[in-house]
């Protein structure tokens, strides 16, 4: 397939799937979340919408922000939470008539939760659990946590502790009985564009006049997303969730060196190492994962083991089993980014 068309794949949901529902979003003022919010709003007619996280500043400036784009009608239907994730009661109270809970909070940074592993599982592991009981205990319809590749075969703590969140949201599906909560997982790679990226840390070195860019391996590889193809995935999955998988987006590569030419040109490449608990290539679903992963035109689904409930697989709707073995890796990939792809990327084309 051609670079630019890995770059540029809408995984926009056929109908706007947030009309008339009571949406709640944890970590609302982050990258992720920010961008949803002004989609949500723009393109969509939630009946409610709440920011959940802990921040007061951020919050602050989100609505600051809001208040230049949208007219006061449409942001009467915003409410903006303070809580934590580790907080359930709190949690519970935030989630009073919701319907759809997006999961988008979560310690990121992989130094840091190598540092200060118990912070990182307070937030990312028992957060989790708190969203599942919270969502249970409300009769929310619908969960979707956002994950990353480094769940897969985790080396990093962080990827560890998304692990660990994906199975319990997986695994949650078992426990709403009669309520009926679904529960789902998305899980992609780079974020171009959002905070803590190597994308703009490469653009921000280049404006101010850096002699050259690091990089940590020349071999690397990360698999790429723009923030709306992040949101539209979230959405789209969303829409056609049955609860218990982990959906997986067909998306671009691109080595490091290949990023750092794509934003600065000119710059030579220092190579500096790759961190304590880094990769030199993502995955994003593993050989042991491909038994149970259906194939469909713009998604892999990692469909789950253990179903006591309701639930018709996607391999029995003209999704394609993968063949045994197979691997998604950013290095193995046979999709790839050129400089277009990354700058469409950065745009948040897609
Ligand atoms: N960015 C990427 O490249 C990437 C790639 C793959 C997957 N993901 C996943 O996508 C999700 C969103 O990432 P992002 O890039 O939007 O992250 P981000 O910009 O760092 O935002 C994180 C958000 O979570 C909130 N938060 C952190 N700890 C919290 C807590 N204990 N309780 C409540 N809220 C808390 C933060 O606000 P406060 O600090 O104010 O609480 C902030 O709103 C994460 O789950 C991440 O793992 C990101």
């Amino acid at each position: 397939m051609p670079a630019a068309s890995a770059a540029l794949r809408s995984f926009a949901p056929t109908k706007p799937v947030l009309d008339g529902q009571v949406v709640l979003i944890t970590g609302g003022t982050g990258s992720f979340g920010r961008r949803f919010v002004q989609r949500a709003l723009a393109e969509q007619q939630p009946k409610k919408l709440i920011v959940f996280s802990r921040d007061e500043l951020k919050q602050y400036e989100m609505q600051e922000a809001l208040r230049e784009q949208f007219d006061p009608a449409v942001l009467a239907k915003m409410r903006f939470f303070l809580g934590d994730v580790r907080d359930q009661s709190r949690l519970t109270l935030a989630l009073r008539g919701a319907d759809v809970v997006i999961h988008a909070a979560a310690l990121k940074q992989v130094p840091a939760a190598e540092y200060n592993p118990s912070e990182c599982i307070h937030t990312n592991v028992l957060g989790a659990e708190n969203v599942v009981w919270a969502s249970l205990n409300n009769r929310v319809q619908r969960v979707v946590a956002l994950s990353t590749d480094k769940a897969c075969n985790p080396i990093n703590l962080y990827g560890a502790t998304k692990l660990a969140s994906d199975k319990t949201f997986v695994a949650a599906n078992n426990l709403a009985g009669d309520i009926g909560t679904r529960f789902s997982v998305v899980r992609y790679g780079n974020v171009a564009g959002s905070r803590g990226s190597v994308a703009p840390l490469f653009e921000r070195l280049a404006a101010k006049g850096a002699a050259d860019l690091p990089i940590t391996d020349p071999r690397m590889t990360r698999f790429w997303i723009s923030l709306d193809q992040g949101v539209d995935f979230v959405l789209s999955s969303l829409e056609m969730m049955r609860g218990g998988e982990i959906f997986v987006p067909k998306i671009g590569s691109m080595t490091m060196p290949d990023v750092a030419r794509a934003l600065a040109p000119d710059l030579p490449h220092r190579t500096v190492g790759i961190r304590p608990g880094e990769k030199l290539h993502e995955m994003m679903i593993s050989s042991d994962d491909a038994r149970m992963t259906t194939e469909l035109p713009d998604r892999y689904v990692i469909e789950p083991g253990f179903v006591e409930y309701t639930r018709r697989p996607f391999s029995e709707d003209g999704g394609q089993a993968v063949p045994d073995g197979f691997t998604y890796s950013s290095d193995t990939n046979t999709e790839w980014l050129d400089a277009a792809g990354l700058k469409a990327l950065l745009a948040g084309h897609g």
